[in-house]
């Protein structure tokens, strides 16, 4: 059985597809794609079947990140049967899930940064209404906290 990586945003149109393309990159990097499943999800449903924002995906692909194939869909109750790792993009996030989630989940969720103890910051800001650096800054937070995140999976389950 795979372990299973949800990441959740607002919009899963910024934040969480980012967070989902960069992780599956470095997995599959690893070698690690039969061990390994990754998905993203918003809370809220204004994007659900959209592709991710087109600033996204602009910033994503100059570091060689192709989110063209990812869609955006609302994160429910049932995801927390599916995936072991439930992470929050920031903790308007994590307060959502942690009020979805069914009392019998056993995995874990929290901060998606808890995985980059060393950034400056705990939450990866929501670039949506802000400028264009926004994008690169969550590229930042996201590349270091994925590389985190494998380290952590690689220990935990002994890949
Ligand atoms: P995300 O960014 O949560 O990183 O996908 C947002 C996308 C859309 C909206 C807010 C944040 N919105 O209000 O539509």
């Amino acid at each position: 059985m795979p372990v299973t990586v949800l990441f959740v945003c607002l919009g899963n149109i910024c934040r969480s597809p980012t967070a989902h393309g960069v992780f599956e990159a470095k997995v599959r990097k690893a070698g690690l794609e039969n061990r390994i499943r990754v998905d993203s999800a918003g809370t809220g449903d204004w994007h659900i079947g959209r592709p991710p924002d087109d600033r996204t995906s602009t910033v994503a692909l100059t570091r060689g990140y192709d989110l063209s194939a990812l869609r955006a869909r609302q994160v429910s109750r049932s995801d927390f049967e599916q995936f072991d790792y439930v992470l929050a993009m920031d903790r308007t996030n994590l307060g959502d899930l942690l009020r979805m989630k069914p009392a019998s989940f056993k995995g874990h969720v929290g901060l998606f940064l808890d995985f980059y103890p060393h950034a400056k910051v705990q939450e990866v800001p929501d670039p949506y209404y802000g400028g264009g650096d926004g994008f690169n800054t969550v590229l930042d937070l996201v590349e270091n906290a994925a590389q985190g995140l494998l380290d952590h999976l690689r220990q935990a389950h002994g890949f």
